[in-house]
């Protein structure tokens, strides 16, 4: 086994905290969150002991993928503030000693920014290169797109343009045409115009976007999945395509690597322990580390066709996953783990995963926090993650759900059950939505149990606030109240800063594979301390085994811990061995 810790990367130790800008902070009382609003909570952040902020994309955007449909990459949107905010929060943040990532989303800009406006005018402008144009084909005399894809959030992946009757590609939103990764002239404006300014005012990183979207596959048909409907889906047809790798090292070259600077890739699609190591392995050259969707998807895809259908998860499952993204930062290999539970595409984990009622809402919280802070790796926090937030009420009618990956799924299901394909009942899928929607995530941060959760002073908010604020699940009252799921992730933080060579970069070893109900494993430093952790998964009391050597018990996500080895329900421990 070799020591990690030395000369490890500073990322390597650090937590990192995102924030949804329409969602953290309004300052202004128009009901959309802005900079100066985080400008005013970085101390809050600060005091929960994390190490880096990370911003979802604030940049000039029509917002129809709230800002992930960038219009301008240089300039702040007006709603939520100027340059002049946006270079305080980067200094506020170096002030205070945290680093500052920022988002960047190079897949596609939005249908406004100037590339796409002057690609869209004519066969010969200079920027028509910059997007994926191709002419129609005719099927039966009927125009069709040149592929059969299907968007991420459904419908036609191409859409038609009048002005030059060619279609273009965008595997998101209409709205979202896909750049033309191909072309170098391409590439290199897209580092110049969206990393390089960033990097050059000081920023520590990137979060990027869908980066295995880059290279696209040849454009042929997949295969028929609803045999009624010309457009099919067909997920993987934008990842991984054949110059992915290529691409992605000459990014790093080119950029990343002249400022040391973090790079968290979004890496949709399982991978082999190998196959990620081309990614994020140091000698690879590529991203420091990825953003995996094993665990995040785990309760999708419950019918073919549509991933966005719930299904229930199998712990079983997400301990393989666990013990598979573990690898990736142990002693054999050369590359790095990133580990979260939340983020803004995530509905809340105590929901997903545990158990939001009132009675087991603050232990559910509490022991996921234990799964995070207690994995190898680099963890991201989400906003209101801290505080236990959960899932919006079950009352909330369909109309109180904006993300248009939810009612473009709607839209869908409703649209084969008009075609006669066989689908899942609207009932089946608006459930789904209830568990799963990205929707859950984007609400308000609720800071207080004042109106409006204390997030705006005006009368109404782009995204209605969760209820749950007033059942003291905000910060004002869990500051106060000791036993608080936000006091337990500072405390939980701090221990994981006091014990980072075990449960940072000590070797993780998972026991008890088959067992259905709780979560195990070892965490064993270079030099000697061994830690063991035990997570209840499930609503009973559970009794452990505890290994040969147990000194103490360190900690606990239950109030009461009377029985030894026995874990209540929900509850998760760290023992010493
Ligand atoms: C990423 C973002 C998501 C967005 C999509 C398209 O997955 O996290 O919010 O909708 O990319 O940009
Ligand atoms: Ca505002």
């Amino acid at each position: 086994m070799t020591d990690r810790r030395i000369n490890a990367k500073w990322w390597k130790s650090s937590t990192i905290y995102q924030i949804y800008p329409s969602s953290f902070m309004d300052s202004n009382g128009d009901g959309i969150g802005d900079l100066p609003g985080i400008l005013s909570k970085l101390d809050y952040i600060k005091s929960l002991g994390v190490d880096a902020v990370w911003i979802s994309p604030f940049y000039q955007s029509p917002n129809k993928d709230q800002g992930y449909d960038i219009s301008d990459y240089q300039m702040p949107d007006p709603r939520y503030g100027s340059m002049e905010d946006v270079d305080a929060i980067i200094k506020g943040c170096h002030d205070r000693n945290m680093k500052i990532i920022f988002d960047l989303v190079i897949n596609h800009t939005s249908d406004q920014h100037r590339w796409f406006q002057e690609s869209r005018k004519s066969k010969d402008n200079p920027y028509r290169k910059y997007y994926i144009w191709r002419p129609a084909r005719y099927i039966n005399g009927e125009r069709r797109p040149p592929t059969n894809w299907q968007a991420t959030f459904g419908g036609s992946a191409w859409e038609w343009d009048e002005t030059t009757e060619e279609y273009y590609l965008h595997a998101f939103l209409i709205e979202q045409p896909d750049l033309n990764w191909e072309d170098a002239e391409v590439r290199q404006a897209i580092y110049k115009e969206a990393i390089l300014f960033w990097l050059d005012k000081g920023i520590d990183g990137f979060r990027i976007d869908v980066s295995s979207f880059y290279s696209k596959h040849e454009f042929v048909d997949v295969p028929i999945k609803k045999p009624e409907q010309y457009v099919q889906p067909g997920g993987d047809t934008f990842m991984d395509g054949p110059r992915l790798k290529e691409f992605l090292v000459e990014m790093q070259r080119e950029t990343f690597s002249k400022y040391d600077s973090v790079t968290l890739a979004e890496m949709p699609g399982t991978r082999t322990l190998e196959d990620k190591l081309e990614f994020v392995g140091e000698s690879s050259k590529r991203f420091s580390m990825a953003i995996s969707f094993d665990l995040a998807s785990i309760d999708h895809g419950g019918h073919e066709n549509y991933f966005l259908m719930w299904k229930p998860y199998d712990l079983k499952e997400a301990k393989r996953i666990t013990e598979a993204e573990q690898l990736l930062s142990g002693p054999k290999t050369d590359g790095w783990t990133l580990t979260y539970l939340e983020n803004h595409d995530q509905a809340r984990c105590i929901s997903r995963f545990m158990n939001d009622s009132p009675e087991h809402r603050v232990i559910s919280g509490k022991t996921l926090a234990m799964y995070l802070l207690t994995l190898s790796g680099t963890p991201i926090i989400y906003q209101g993650q801290e505080l236990g937030m959960i899932n919006v009420p079950k009352e909330w009618p369909e109309s109180d759900y904006l993300d248009p990956q939810s009612w473009m799924f709607m839209r869908d299901i409703r649209d084969d059950i008009k075609h006669g394909v066989k689908s899942i009942t609207e009932q089946e899928a608006f459930k789904s939505l209830q568990i799963v929607a990205r929707d859950h995530a984007r609400v308000p941060m609720q800071w207080s149990n004042e109106k409006l959760a204390g997030f705006s002073s005006g009368d109404k908010t782009w995204m209605r606030v969760n209820d749950s604020y007033k059942e003291g699940i905000n910060v004002a009252e869990e500051e106060k109240e000791k036993n608080s799921v936000l006091n337990f992730y500072k405390s939980l933080l701090a221990f994981q800063k006091e014990h980072s060579d075990s449960l940072i970069f000590g070797e993780h070893r998972g026991i008890e594979a088959e067992n259905e109900h709780t979560m195990q494993f070892f965490k064993k430093s270079f030099d000697g301390e061994t830690l063991f952790v035990a997570l209840n998964f499930s609503g009973d009391k559970q009794k452990i085994s505890l290994p040969d050597g147990t000194t103490e018990l360190l900690m606990s996500s239950s109030i009461s811990t009377d029985d030894e080895g026995v874990l209540q329900p929900y509850e998760g421990r760290i023992y010493r061995i």
